[in-house]
């Protein structure tokens, strides 16, 4: 298959967010393995819940051997799985980055993605202000505030368990008041806006990969919004996809624009990321 035959359901069961990055099954973000979200089925995929919270708490480690040992007998076990679903759940199993993630502590085997990013193009430096859209389970949350972050706020429509340090708001970063609410939980504009944005997939192969395409837009205007000079913005966007209008802006408002796809984006995947640096203002 060539990547422009790549679907974004090729990143997840049908019906499903696009959200196979979590590190175990507890902490799933209200997936659920056989594929029936009980996310499923909600008005728009979006949420207007205006729900904020700060949070503060004690990172929750991801997992161990037991916990993939678990799931290993429940793909044994799933009888009447619906057969995508169930390669699903071994590909996770036998995923490296999924138990590197278990063993390190990451909500996310995404997670690896932006560390790989940031190895690539040295971005994260202490006392940014990081902005994070699309942050549940929280794995890049973990790396901005790794990477010694002084303010790190994660956005989803997903609540996400605490994370010490980190602000994380239950919303749709495309409500009116997202940028201006974000920098006044940072206390100014951020120097880095970090997009691992997936919209939920309906099966329909170009009904998907607008909706992703249109995240990436909306990410990208969002940085304009709230970036300040000399920030940076990375967004997974998709491979094949419609991207001109993406691309144009971004080289309207950065000085460099990258593309790169870290090890730990699957290869099957048409997923790969692209690096705005150098926000001109
Ligand atoms: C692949 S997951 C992110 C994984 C995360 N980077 C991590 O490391 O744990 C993509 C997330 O984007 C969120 N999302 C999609 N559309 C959104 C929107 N309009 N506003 C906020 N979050 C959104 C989904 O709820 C989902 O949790």
């Amino acid at each position: 298959m060539s990547d422009d035959d790549k679907t974004p359901e090729d990143d997840a069961p049908n019906g499903e967010a696009p959200n196979d990055e979590t590190a175990s099954d507890e902490t799933a973000g209200g997936d659920t393995p056989d594929g029936e979200s009980p996310r499923e089925g909600l008005p728009g995929w979006g949420s207007s819940d205006k729900r904020r919270r700060r949070v503060s708490g004690p990172m929750k480690k991801g997992g161990d051997a037991r916990a993939a040992k678990q799931m290993f007998e429940r793909v044994k076990t799933a009888r009447g799985r619906k057969t995508s679903s169930t390669r699903w759940l071994q590909r996770q199993l036998n995923d490296p980055y999924v138990k590197k993630a278990q063993m390190e502590g990451y909500r996310s085997r995404a997670a690896y993605k932006l560390l790989q990013l940031d190895e690539r193009f040295k971005l994260l430096r202490p006392g940014m202000r990081v902005v994070d859209l699309g942050s549940a389970p929280g794995g890049w949350v973990q790396v901005a505030l790794k990477s010694g972050a002084s303010e790190v706020v994660g956005i989803d429509l997903l609540e996400i368990e605490p994370i010490t340090g980190a602000t994380l708001l239950e919303k749709d970063f495309t409500d009116d008041d997202a940028p201006s609410l974000v920098k006044a939980e940072m206390g100014g504009a951020a120097d880095a806006v970090v997009s691992d944005l997936a919209p939920w997939t309906t099966g329909h192969k170009t009904t998907d990969h607008l909706r992703i395409v249109a995240l990436a837009e909306l990410a990208a205007h969002f940085a304009v919004e709230t970036l300040k000079p000399g920030g940076f913005f990375i967004a997974k966007v998709f491979q094949g996809g419609s991207d001109g209008a993406l691309l144009d802006l971004l080289k309207a408002k950065f000085e460099k624009v990258r593309h790169f796809k870290p090890d730990a984006s699957r290869s099957e995947s048409a997923e790969t990321f692209v690096v705005a640096m150098g926000f001109r203002g």
